[in-house]
């Protein structure tokens, strides 16, 4: 076992029940019952029985598996457009989990204006499944491109990112909302052209604080988890800027920040307030300023955690690029 603070290739790290190496899956605390706060967002909000999934679409290849169901690529019959669609079979859920599709899909649609965010089109409905028709990643998830290319971003790319992930997390959490599941395999390149053309996907785990609230259930994934979350201590949304720390650390080295050998080694590292390290290549090629925004985003105390704010006015992105106005 390395050090405490050693960074390890992606691959190298902690071995996951059920999943490749590679990927941050799975999601710890599956969506037994959503949070109070969300609950009130689920009225209101129904799927929409009247329209025939099979009847409205085409199912195309699969374009990945989470833990609550797979994803297609769909065809709209009538317009030929293509979109994603998340189906999730009622039988695999029990009662009290289609509450929390409902928040899912209300979630989604309260936030499908931004411009980095996957749009909700629809949120379908039959007997046997639940259908969430999403605009279609092409470039496919982050995970699978970083495994594909096996090439770091540049810190300009990577930066491009970064900007719109930070501007997107200011919008959500002046709403409140937490997304909790930020991860590689959960943000989508909407153009195969273009590995900066993100879209946040996945709100399975979304919820919305109570102003000046916190969240208590463990959930997310454990790579990408935040020490208060592990310690299962109450927490905010500055979770969701931890997440964004570790996504920016891989992207630019294709390595992880922390390695253990198991999950609980994990767990227990970050909750000690493992510190990140920029050791070897390609750490010594990177701004000091990229350096100082991750060390900002990747802080223990979430107190003193960078906010999407600060980040945004940090020395590495003012003057590398206009904050972009998300509004559509
Ligand atoms: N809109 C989309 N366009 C293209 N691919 C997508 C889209 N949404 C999801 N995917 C692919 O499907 C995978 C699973 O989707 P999603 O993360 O929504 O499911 P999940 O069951 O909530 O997963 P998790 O295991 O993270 O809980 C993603 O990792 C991604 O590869
Ligand atoms: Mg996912």
């Amino acid at each position: 076992m390395g050090s405490l603070n050693a960074t390890a290739p992606l691959d190298a790290a902690v071995a996951l029940p059920g999943s490749t190496s590679l990927r941050g899956n799975p999601t710890v605390g599956p969506a037994t019952r959503p949070d109070a706060s969300g609950t009130k967002t689920v009225l209101g909000f129904s799927p929409d029985m009247s329209k025939n999934f099979g009847g409205c679409f085409d199912i195309k290849e699969r374009l990945g598996v989470g833990t609550t169901g797979a994803v297609c690529h769909i065809v709209e019959k009538k317009t030929g457009k293509s979109f994603a669609v998340k189906v999730i079979k009622r039988s695999s859920l029990p009662k009290i989990h289609h509450k929390r599709i409902l928040l899912e899909a209300s979630i989604m649609k309260k936030v499908s204006y931004l411009d980095h965010v996957v749009t909700l089109h629809g949120l379908l409905a039959d007997q046997n499944s639940f259908y969430l028709v999403q605009d279609l990643g092409r470039g496919g998830d982050l995970c699978s491109h970083l495994m594909r290319h096996r090439r770091a971003y540049s810190e300009e790319r990577a930066k491009a990112i970064a900007i719109k992930l930070f501007t997107t997390m200011r919008e959500l959490h002046q709403r409140n909302i937490i997304h909790r599941d930020i991860k590689l395999d959960n943000i989508v390149l909407s153009d195969p052209q273009d590995d900066t053309s993100v879209l946040l996907a996945d709100f399975g785990l979304a919820a919305i604080l109570p102003r000046r609230g916190y969240a208590t259930r463990k959930c997310g994934s454990p790579l990408y988890c935040a020490p208060e979350v592990m310690g299962s201590r109450p927490y905010g949304n500055a979770v969701d800027m931890w997440s964004i720390g570790i996504v920016l650390f891989m992207l630019l080295s294709l390595r992880r920040p922390f390695v253990a050998s198991s999950v609980s080694e994990l767990y227990q590292k970050i909750s000690d307030g493992a510190q990140v390290k920029f050791e070897g290549s390609p750490w010594d090629t990177v701004s000091k300023e990229a350096k100082e925004c991750i060390r900002g985003l990747l802080t223990a105390d979430p107190h003193e955690r960078w906010t999407a704010e600060q980040a945004l006015r940090s020395p590495w992105i003012v003057g590398a690029a206009r904050v972009e106005s998300q509004a559509r």
